[in-house]
């Protein structure tokens, strides 16, 4: 295959994912873009949806299916010239610290906000491990045919909450009962909007000019249009100018609004996010930075789903492809172990479907049976490659719990299963600072983990386990150099812990204690995540 087509391909590809609360209408918006892509042909169809709303645990689901949850999935589709890979960020109970690792894999972000609420908790902490890779951030304001929030207020809410300057690339005019559309700044055109199609749940849009008065008297009205004339003044003078290169750095988001459920501004939203998101960029291992495009085949694995099925413990290990082409006649190293062989039965998973790739392209993501070899962030190059990407970070888990046998005489194989769940990257482990593995709490980002602890090791390891919740909500790594825990002063409801690394950490219980105690203890470094 000559260079020139790989080259194409990959920068055809643009791989995202899309971050928000639940509910704001991430599975609707992703819905509009597949009929988009002509990925799938009626609205309704992106599988998953019930079940990880509804079920008690998507999760355990997947024994039944003895498949991979949706919530594993990568979406690809073609629309215009693009290749587009959607990762799923699965949100709701299924909330994971998956959710913060496929943000890894990603190139940019969508941010789905709903525009009655403004940035919620969820969007927030997902916006953080965005903003720590620098990655492209396009925002698009769902629900306008809903009653929202004041524009501009919407607009200081993102700067506020987020820290990131915000480009209104359209402007809504009115919302709820009163949505008219959206003012296309770039165009310089008017987008109506009318909820008429009752039956297909469908918007119609109409393109005006600013000049055209008798079609703006028509569909806007004089008092809409007034109002969105003095609106763009305002916003003409006051607002950020237009950056891509502050766009692609991260620093400033580009705003569009409509109606995913409506389908109203999606496919202007995605045809503006499709020209100034970018291709793959390159990634650091070590010093140097891999050129997706000019150097081989690199990936790096981002997640690992154990499969669960008793008869056939399987793990699937996802990577993300970093540079070049992947061939399944392809022999490739495996960096940590330094181990050539053939990735089995490379996969590319599609809602429920499997497709077992021939090839793929830096920006897309497989899913490859993994015999228990992979861990979380390891690199995978071709034989004679010496890669090795920079490993994925621990993020802070938010629910706790002191773990306890029932049947004290199986230690040995609640030691073994805990620490094995724990390396496949679905909790982490923590021990009182002065003990041993005699008291082990547990740190979980989603509390479902906390009941997928207690099932595999009931039914892979044949243990059973209580769990004693604790108050703690906030986790600290201390970064100190050569700290002296034993001296560091705290609030009376912080609790000095360590790893299985024999790391330090703090717990807290509110966000006030950490303040306090960083301020009690001069010099005394923080931090939220830690790099590995
Ligand atoms: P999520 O994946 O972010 O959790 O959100 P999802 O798309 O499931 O949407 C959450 C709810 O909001 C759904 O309603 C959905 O129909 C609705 N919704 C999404 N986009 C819009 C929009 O632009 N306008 C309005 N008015 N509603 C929107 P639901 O009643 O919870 O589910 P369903 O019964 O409609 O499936």
């Amino acid at each position: 295959m000559s260079n020139n087509k790989v080259a194409d391909e990959i920068n055809r590809r643009r791989t995202f994912a899309i971050i928000s609360h639940p509910d704001a209408g991430k599975t609707t918006l992703t819905e509009k873009f597949l009929l988009y892509g002509g990925a799938i042909n009626q609205a309704g169809s992106v599988k998953g949806k019930a079940t990880s709303k509804h079920a008690v645990s998507d999760w355990m689901e997947i024994e039944k299916q003895r498949g991979i949850s949706v919530t594993s999935s990568v979406l690809q589709f073609n629309y215009e010239d693009c290749c587009i890979n959607i990762l799923d960020t699965p949100g709701h109970q299924d909330f994971s610290e998956d959710t913060y690792r496929t943000l890894m894999a990603a190139d940019s972000a969508v941010m789905v906000i709903d525009a009655s609420k403004g940035v919620e908790a969820q969007t927030k902490k997902l916006f953080k491990v965005c903003t720590m890779r620098h990655i492209p951030i396009f925002t698009f304001i769902n629900k306008m045919d809903r009653d929202a929030m004041d524009t501009f207020d919407l607009l200081s809410d993102i700067e506020g909450n987020l820290g990131i300057e915000t480009c209104p690339m359209n402007w809504p005019l009115g919302s709820g009962k009163n949505f008219k559309g959206i003012y296309d700044r770039q165009e310089d055109r008017i987008v109506t909007f009318a909820d008429t199609m009752k039956g297909t749940k469908e918007g119609t849009e109409t393109f005006i000019s600013l000049d055209d008065q008798k079609m703006i008297d028509q569909y806007v009205g004089t008092e809409a249009f007034e109002t969105l004339k003095s609106e763009i003044e305002l916003l003409d003078g006051a607002g950020a100018q237009f950056d891509i290169d502050a766009v692609r750095a991260g620093k400033l988001t580009p705003v569009f609004f409509g109606s995913a459920l409506q389908n109203f501004g999606v496919e202007i939203f995605l045809h503006h996010f499709l020209q100034m998101a970018t291709p793959p960029v390159g990634r650091m291992s070590g010093e140097d930075i891999i050129d997706p495009v000019d150097h081989n085949f690199t990936a790096f694995v981002f997640k690992i789903q154990a499969n669960m099925n008793k008869a056939h413990r399987d793990r699937v290990a996802f990577m993300r492809i970093c540079s070049g082409r992947y061939d399944a006649n392809m022999e490739v190293k495996h960096v940590q172990s330094g181990r050539v062989m053939r990735l089995s039965q490379p996969q590319q998973l599609m809602a429920d479907e499997r497709k077992i790739l021939s090839e793929a392209y830096a920006g897309d993501i497989m899913g490859v049976f993994d015999p228990g070899m992979f861990s979380i962030g390891d690199t995978v190059c071709m034989p004679k490659d010496d890669v090795k990407y920079e490993g994925i970070p621990t993020f802070a888990p938010e629910h706790f719990a002191r773990v306890r046998q029932v049947d004290t005489m199986k230690r040995k194989q609640f030691v073994k299963g805990i620490t094995q769940i724990a390396q496949e990257g679905a909790i982490q482990i923590f021990q009182e600072y002065n003990m041993g593995l005699e008291e082990i709490i547990v740190g979980v980002v989603g509390v479902l983990q906390f009941d997928v602890l207690k099932f595999r090791l009931d039914t892979e390891y044949n243990v059973e386990i209580y769990l004693d919740m604790l108050p703690y909500e906030y986790i600290r790594w201390v970064d100190t150099p050569d700290v002296d825990m034993a001296k560091l002063v705290g609030t009376s409801d912080m609790k000095k812990i360590k790893d299985m690394n024999d790391r330090p950490l703090l717990l807290f219980v509110n966000e006030w204690s950490v303040g306090m105690t960083v301020e009690r203890n001069k010099g005394l470094v923080l931090s939220e995540f830690r790099k590995n």
